[in-house]
């Protein structure tokens, strides 16, 4: 079905509510990886260019809801928003009871996560946010798995609402892939809980001809295969899970592949580690990253891939000591001919350090709403969209 779309609609003289995701990483006070406001610069424009005003709402972080907290205002993201954008950007804090408007303002709104219902998707909230703008557009496609007062909610009750283009971008261009790949496909799949990619991980092992896994992923099979693994990260309770994950992914064909050798040390912090056999690690060790054999390991199941997918560090990548594994996984994906999507803040932000980011087909905005989208599973402000019968604005 088609959605409805920000073509559709004369922005000239109007408000337009544009829900984007500036969840941007941040250190200090300061933003750390600005990747996600520059997404949404497109849009904004050309709301701006088309003569519509624009008011941004967003989430940063997860705060405790109903309370503000200074470490998650919006404020640093909409003066970033301003430099970017080269016009003035004015930040609101109070902005539920409706705003005044100029014609071709910008104004960021704080934080919609400090308002109560926000995450309960409360339908008094979800109204007062659509009623920010003449037109809701949805183009938080990193956000779209939640069913949220800003993002299913407004979508669902607004006047009118559509589809941003970024959330338009990122549907077609991951559709595509999942629809059209070709193969061998790989997935790569880090990050350091097997129980919260678990889902994604059995949907990939039915779909995928290579699953590499990475991180404390492959830690807690690596366990659950009977592997020593020191005081490294693993899930206890998911080892039956790790290991019919396992049988399933090879019933169908699939091959998984976890670290034979590794990096260790006694804390992430080190500033080295000993490379050792995957099954020698010490009892007072932490696997940090891929040991030397297990890069030549990615390397030969990586080079005959034609789609590659890749959600997730392989180790401790923001230590440098354990970098390597990472690094060597982004320069891999990207000096390959294989089509490569990539998903997940810090699978960007690994992507960034190593400036390899022209190398990748599509690096997706995406984090959760990534893993959601190729396990095939609705995304529910995307429903909302498909589901409405919308007004004119002509
Ligand atoms: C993300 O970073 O994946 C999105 O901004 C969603 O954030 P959330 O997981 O806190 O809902």
């Amino acid at each position: 079905m088609r959605l409805p779309v920000l073509n559709d609609y004369t922005l000239k003289a109007r408000r337009v509510a544009v829900r984007v995701d500036m969840n941007v990483p941040m250190h200090e006070g300061k933003i750390a990886d600005d990747q996600r406001i520059r997404a949404s610069l497109p849009t904004i424009r050309r709301v701006l260019d088309a003569g519509g005003s624009a008011v941004v709402l967003s989430h940063l972080g997860r705060p405790k809801e109903g309370q503000f907290g200074a470490g998650l205002s919006l404020r640093p993201a909409a003066r970033r928003l301003q430099r970017l954008l080269g016009n003035p950007v004015r930040f609101a804090e109070d902005y539920l009871g409706g705003l005044a408007v100029q014609p071709g303002e910008v104004v960021v709104c704080e934080n919609v996560r400090f308002n109560k219902g926000e995450k309960s998707n409360d339908k008094d909230l979800s109204r007062a946010l659509a009623a920010l703008g003449d037109l809701f557009v949805m183009d938080a496609f990193a956000c779209a798995h939640r069913a949220h007062a800003s993002t299913q909610g407004a979508v669902a009750c607004a006047e009118r609402a559509c589809a941003g283009p970024l959330l338009e971008k990122e549907l077609s261009i991951l559709g595509n892939v999942l629809e059209k790949w070709q193969r061998p496909v790989a997935a790569i799949i880090g990050g350091a809980k097997i129980s919260s990619k678990f889902t994604t991980l059995s949907a990939l092992a039915n779909k995928v001809d290579t699953l590499v896994l990475g991180g404390g992923i492959a830690n807690t099979v690596m366990a659950s295969r009977g592997c020593p693994v020191g005081r490294s990260l693993v899930e206890k309770d998911w080892f039956d899970s790790a290991r019919r994950l396992c049988h399933q992914a090879e019933q169908g064909g699939a091959k998984v592949h976890v670290p034979v050798d590794v990096i260790c040390a006694g804390e992430v912090h080190a500033r080295n580690g000993v490379c050792r056999k995957a099954a020698d690690v010490q009892e007072q060790e932490m696997i940090l990253d891929l040991g030397t054999d297990s890069i030549d390991q990615l390397h030969r199941c990586l080079r005959t891939a034609k789609t590659l997918l890749w959600s997730g560090p392989l180790g401790v990548f923001e230590n440098p000591a354990f970098a390597n594994g990472t690094e060597k996984l982004a320069q891999l994906i990207a000096a390959s001919e294989a089509y490569s999507v990539a998903g997940g803040g810090d699978t960007l932000a690994a992507i960034s350090r190593f400036g390899v980011g022209r190398g990748i087909s599509h690096m997706s905005t995406g984090g959760g709403a990534f893993l959601h989208f190729i396990e095939g599973r609705e995304l529910p402000a995307v429903a909302a969209l498909k589901a409405r019968q919308n007004g004119t604005m002509s």
